[in-house]
């Protein structure tokens, strides 16, 4: 019997095209990776995050779906299982979804592109963020190279809403795409690479906030 509570982080944002489940499958890989019973649930009607399972095939993370209202029997059943490392992956638009996902989770993460149209929808997050009182990351994603304006511009917008920055951001990188489209992702198909990097960097940082 596990001793203790799964570890169970939130990608949430209103945006499809955010890089949810990217972040998910990426992160929850690393877990894996680090020997840790590693899980993504996947409330996504569009199962992507389930469906990157399929073609992954017999590897590690399990990935399963949850409707949003039956997630924390779902957490409850992995927990069970020895399951000690959750990534909750989310729909766009779905308020409801976003929030039994930030009410389960130790730790929010954001993934946003610094764009205006982008920063904007996160009004609504950060209103569910801050009612529901949980430690909340806005994390940069498919960041144009050279774009320090952008980046300065969209961490002042999270501020202004409430919301705090994630100090590791994720540029705009092929490997990304390119590995979630076979199953794999970024360090799988290219462990040297930028992306990979990424990745590594944002998994020590996760790994401070939740210790
Ligand atoms: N940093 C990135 N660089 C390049 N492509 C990315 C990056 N992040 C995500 N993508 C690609 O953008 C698309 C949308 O990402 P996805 O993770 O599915 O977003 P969401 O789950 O928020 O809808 C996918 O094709 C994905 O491979
Ligand atoms: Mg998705």
């Amino acid at each position: 019997m596990p001793t203790s509570q799964p570890k169970t982080i939130a990608i949430v944002s209103q945006k499809g095209g955010s890089g949810k489940t990217t972040l998910a499958v990426h992160l929850a890989t690393r877990a894996a990776q680090a020997g840790l019973e590693s899980c993504v649930i996947d409330t996504d009607p569009q199962a992507t995050a389930a469906a990157w399972s399929d073609w992954r095939g017999d590897f590690l993370p399990v990935v399963v779906t949850s409707p949003p209202a039956r997630l924390g029997r779902t957490i409850e059943s992995a927990s069970k299982n020895g399951v000690d490392f959750i990534v909750i992956d989310t729909p766009p638009h779905a308020d409801a979804a976003a929030r039994e996902a930030i009410k389960a989770a130790d730790i929010v993460l954001v993934p946003s592109k610094p764009r205006a149209f982008d920063l904007h929808a996160l009004e609504p997050i950060a209103d569910l963020i801050s009612f529901a009182k949980k430690p909340a990351y806005v994390v940069l994603n498919s960041v144009p190279a050279g774009a320090t304006v952008l980046s300065e511009d969209a961490r002042k917008s999270a501020k202004k809403m409430g919301l705090k920055m994630c100090s590791v951001s994720l540029g705009d990188r092929a490997a990304f795409h390119r590995s979630s489209a076979k199953g794999e992702t970024a360090a799988e198909i290219d462990p040297d690479g930028k992306a990979a990097k990424e990745i590594e960097k944002l998994w020590k940082w996760l790994n401070k906030k939740l210790a």
